[in-house]
C-alpha cells in the first residue's frame, strides 16, 4: 500500500499533536474488569479525582462513561462513549466498547475508530468467548492488542499456562512486559522485565487512590520477606525460564499484528495499572491512516478527512439531541470549517463538534487526526459516511454485519403511531437494526435483523425512554440471511419485482434495507439445498 500523494503538510504544530494521540478501545468479555480498569486510567489521566466503588453494579451505580438507564439498571455499557485526556505529553482518546454478552454492530464500528486495544482477562478463567469474538475483529482490522491480565489479588490460573494459552489461541507471540509475584492473598506485585526491578504491592481501601510504589530489585531482602519461600523460588525460576520461553518485546511486531505485550496486575486494588498505561502509551502507534481506493491516506495530509462511526440520539435527555461520532482520519478540525459528506455530496458546515464526558461538553475548536468528534446537532449523516474537504476521499470502513436474529417490534400504542414511526426512523439511522421487507407480506412494519438479540431490547427500551411507545416483539422463523447476484442479470426486470428463485418451505424472499434481494431461511441445513436448486444465482 503507497501513501497517497500530498501536495503540502500539516504545519509542524499539528504534525506534532498527532504524534501524541493514541487512540484506542478496551476490549473484554463481560466481568473481566474492563469498566474498573477505564476508571483507573481516568484516575491517572486527572479525568476523575477518586476512583473506587463507582463501578459498583449491585449499588447500580456507572462509570463516567454511562450514559443510559439501561445500562445502569442492568449493568452494562450499551452505548460506547469517547473519553479523552492528557497523561505527561499523551494525549488519550479512549473509546469504551458494549461488554455485554451479545455483539452489537456497534462494537465492531467502535473498533474501526481505534488503532490499538487493551484487552482486558480475567486470571482466574483466561480467555473467554466474547474476549476471542473482539480479539478477532481486531486482528481483522490489523489492530495491535495489548494484554492486561487482571485480578491476580484472586487465585489465579498459573501465569506460564495463561501466556500458553494465549499464544495458543490467539496465534501471537507473547512478549510478558512484566511478571506476577504470586496470586490471590499471596500477591505480593510483579517483576518489571524491562527494568529488572520489582514493583511490590501495597493495598489501598478500595483502590481508591493512586497506588503508592516501592521499587526493588529481584534480589532484595525487601522483596524475598514480602513472599513466601515456596513463591519466591517458583517465580525467580519462571522469570528465568521466559528468557527462553518468550521472544524479547518487538514493537515492530506488535504493530505488524505478530507479538503481544502482556501485563500483569489488578484493576481494582490499581496495580500495575500506572505501569501498563505508560509502557501502552510508548509502544502504542500514533493515529493510522486509512485505506481509500487501495491507497493509505496520511494523517499528516493537509486535507480534513473522517468518517462516520456511531450515530446517538438523546443521549441526554435534557438536550434532547443527536451526536455523530467522527473519526479523523487526516488533517485538522476547526470550529465552522465546511466539509463535503460524500455520500450525498452536500456541502456541510461543522459548527457545533463538542468534546464529551459522559455527561458533560464543551464545544471543540480544533481537532487532530486520531481524534474523535462529537458532532451535535440536526447533522443529516449516516454511518459510514466520509466528511472531507478532499473531493477525491471516500473511505469504506463501516462493514455489514450478517443478522443472526430477527424480529418485529410492533407499537402497542395506536395513539402513539406517529411517535413509534419517528422514533423508529431516528433508531434505524443509528444502525441500531437492520430492516428488511419479506416480499408479499402484509406486515406494514420492516422486520428487523441484528447481530445479536440484545439490540432488539435496546431499542425497546430506548423507544419507550426516549419516544414513549410501548412495544412488543414478535419473532419471525428466520434465523439466516442470504445475499446473491443473478449470474446473468435479467435487464427487463424492474427493480421491485422479484428475481427468478427456486425456493423451497422454510425460505422466503425478501429485500434489505438498500433494496438488495435476500433469502431468508429457517434453518442453515437449508442453505446448501437452496444454493443447490439455484445455479444460475452466485450467493455470497
Ligand atoms: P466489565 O466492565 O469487564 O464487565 O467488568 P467490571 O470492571 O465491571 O468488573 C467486574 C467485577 O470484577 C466487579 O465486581 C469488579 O469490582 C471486579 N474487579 C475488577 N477488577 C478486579 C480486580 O483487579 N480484582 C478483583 N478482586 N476484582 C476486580 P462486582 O462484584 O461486579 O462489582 P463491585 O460491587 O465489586 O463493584
Amino acid at each position: 500500500m503507497t501513501t497517497l500523494a500530498t501536495t503540502s503538510t500539516v504545519p509542524a504544530v499539528a504534525a506534532r499533536e498527532i504524534l501524541r494521540r493514541r487512540t484506542f478501545a478496551i476490549i473484554s468479555h463481560p466481568d473481566a474488569g474492563k469498566t474498573t480498569l477505564t476508571e483507573k486510567l481516568l484516575l491517572y489521566g486527572g479525568a476523575i479525582g477518586l476512583a473506587g466503588s463507582v463501578t459498583s453494579k449491585k449499588e447500580k451505580q456507572s462509570t463516567s462513561s454511562d450514559w443510559m438507564d439501561m445500562e445502569k439498571e442492568r449493568g452494562i455499557s450499551v452505548s460506547s462513549t469517547v473519553l479523552q485526556f492528557d497523561y505527561k505529553d499523551y494525549c488519550v482518546n479512549l473509546l469504551d466498547t458494549p461488554g455485554h454478552h451479545d455483539f452489537s454492530e456497534d462494537t465492531y464500528r467502535v473498533l474501526s475508530a481505534v488503532d490499538a486495544a487493551i484487552m482486558v482477562i480475567d486470571a482466574g478463567k483466561g480467555i473467554q468467548a466474547q474476549t476471542l469474538k473482539l480479539f478477532d475483529v481486531c486482528r481483522k482490522r490489523g489492530v495491535p492488542i495489548f494484554v492486561f491480565i487482571n485480578k491476580m489479588d484472586r487465585p489465579s490460573r498459573p501465569p506460564l499456562e495463561l501466556i500458553d494459552e494465549l499464544e495458543t489461541v490467539l496465534k501471537l507471540a507473547p512478549a510478558p512486559v512484566n511478571w506476577p509475584l504470586g496470586d490471590g492473598p499471596r500477591f505480593r506485585g510483579v517483576f518489571d522485565r524491562q527494568k529488572g526491578q520489582v514493583n511490590l504491592f501495597e493495598k489501598t481501601a478500595h483502590g481508591a487512590f493512586k497506588a503508592p510504589l516501592s521499587v526493588a530489585g529481584i534480589e532484595d531482602d525487601q522483596v524475598r520477606e514480602a513472599m513466601d519461600d515456596d513463591i519466591y523460588e517458583a517465580v525467580t525460576q519462571e522469570i528465568e525460564m521466559l528468557d527462553g520461553l518468550t521472544e524479547p518485546l518487538d514493537i515492530e511486531q506488535v504493530l505488524a499484528g505478530e507479538q503481544m505485550p502482556i501485563y500483569f496486575g489488578s484493576a481494582m486494588n490499581n496495580f500495575g495499572v500506572q505501569n501498563m498505561l505508560e509502557s501502552f502509551l510508548e509502544l502504542a502507534p500514533a493515529p493510522a491512516g486509512r485505506v481509500n481506493g487501495g491507497e493509505m491516506v496520511s494523517p499528516n495530509t493537509d486535507n480534513f478527512s473522517g468518517f462516520v462511526f456511531k450515530i446517538q440520539a438523546n443521549m441526554n435527555p435534557r438536550h434532547r439531541d443527536r451526536a455523530v461520532f467522527v473519526r479523523i482520519v487526516s488533517g485538522i478540525f476547526e470550529r465552522d470549517m465546511q466539509v463535503v459528506d460524500q455520500r450525498t455530496g452536500k456541502k456541510v458546515r461543522l459548527s457545533n463538534a463538542q468534546k464529551l464526558f459522559g455527561q458533560d461538553r464543551e464545544t471543540l475548536d480544533i481537532a487532530y487526526a486520531g481524534d474523535i468528534l462529537a458532532l451535535v446537532g440536526n447533522y443529516d449523516f449516516l454511518i459510514g459516511d466520509t466528511l472531507t474537504t478532499d473531493s477525491k476521499v471516500v473511505y469504506n470502513e463501516m462493514p455489514r454485519f450478517t443478522p443472526e436474529c430477527f424480529a418485529y417490534i410492533l407499537n402497542n400504542d395506536t395513539a402513539g403511531i406517529k411517535r413509534y414511526r419517528s422514533g423508529m426512523a431516528q433508531l434505524m439511522k443509528e444502525g441500531v437494526a437492520q430492516a428488511y421487507r419479506v416480499h408479499g407480506s402484509s406486515q406494514a412494519v420492516p422486520m428487523l435483523g441484528a447481530v445479536g438479540p440484545l439490540q432488539f431490547e435496546v431499542l425497546q427500551a430506548r423507544l419507550l425512554s426516549e419516544y414513549k411507545v410501548e412495544t412488543r416483539v414478535e419473532s419471525p422463523p428466520w434465523s439466516v440471511v442470504q445475499w446473491f447476484k443473478e449470474n446473468e442479470p435479467d435487464t427487463a426486470r424492474k427493480a421491485q419485482d422479484p428475481p427468478k428463485v427456486n425456493l423451497t418451505s422454510g425460505c422466503v424472499l425478501a429485500q434489505d434495507q438498500d433494496g438488495n434481494w435476500v433469502v431468508l431461511l429457517n434453518s442453515k441445513y437449508l442453505v446448501s439445498f437452496v444454493k443447490d436448486r439455484n445455479e444460475h444465482l452466485t450467493f455470497r
